[in-house]
């Protein structure tokens, strides 16, 4: 039986399996699983990315592609370009993106197939957890910003306080397991959620693996009882 956090050497394939198996039902999840904060989340991280005037954003691992959605939405000016590699997230995206505004690349994260500084700003949602190596997924995203350009992570945390530390356990090892079971026909997807969020860093660490890739003036906030948290840093 797989372990609930696969060994690295098979990880890239589960997860990929795992949000294949999702995708379809992956927004109704979402929004049931942050009740319905999710979306004020994105608009944050577009913020962060304070891209200039008709500026370009990359979007990794977009998945259904609300970040991407969202930046366009509050931003009529700027180039998005969502990227992922899972293709049936991105065919959910692309469905949602009516008027064919934004470029669905297939792209691991760890490999990025675009130029040095050909971005304004590069975010993502809910990547890292799933990654192998977060300092190389980092590294890629500082790669392809340019000098002064922007790197945004959002991604799910552990509180550090007693009381909300046994309710974030309570939460995600009883409920979210029970929504994950309505989205996703891949069963061990609801095991995986929750154990992944128990071996990332946390904030201060995460903080520290971007100043490892070179990443200047780092800063990051919590939300939602200190689950959430969003970093920022400069390229
Ligand atoms: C939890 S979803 C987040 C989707 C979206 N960013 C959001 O905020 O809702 C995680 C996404 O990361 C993608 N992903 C995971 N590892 C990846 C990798 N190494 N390269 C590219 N995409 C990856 C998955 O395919 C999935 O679509």
């Amino acid at each position: 039986m797989t372990p609930l956090v696969p060994p690295p050497e098979v990880k890239p394939r589960y997860v990929r399996a795992m949000f294949a198996g999702t995708a379809r039902r992956y927004d109704l999840m979402n929004r049931l699983m942050t009740f319905g904060r999710d979306r004020a989340w994105r608009r944050l991280v577009v913020q962060a990315c304070a891209l200039p005037p008709g500026g370009r954003l990359l979007d990794v691992a977009t998945g259904t592609g609300d970040i991407a959605l969202e930046a366009l939405r509050l931003r009529h000016d700027v180039r998005v370009i969502g990227a992922d590699f899972t293709h049936e997230m991105m065919r959910i995206a692309q469905s949602k993106d009516r008027d064919g505004r934004i470029p669905f690349v297939e792209a691991d994260a760890l490999r990025l197939p675009f130029a040095d500084h050909t971005f304004d700003a590069a975010c993502s949602g809910f990547l890292m957890r799933n990654v192998v190596d977060v300092a190389a997924a980092f590294a890629e995203q500082r790669r392809v910003v340019r000098p002064g350009g922007r790197v945004v992570c959002l991604e799910i945390t552990r509180p550090n306080t007693p009381i909300w530390r046994d309710l974030f356990r309570l939460y995600f090892f009883h409920f979210v397991p029970r929504i994950m079971a309505l989205a996703s026909s891949h069963r061990r997807a609801y095991a995986y959620l929750p154990a992944s969020t128990l071996t990332f860093p946390r904030p201060p660490e995460l903080k520290a693996i971007m100043e490892g890739v070179g990443l200047r003036n780092v800063t990051y906030r919590v939300l939602m009882l200190g689950t959430i948290a969003i970093h920022v840093g400069e390229v």
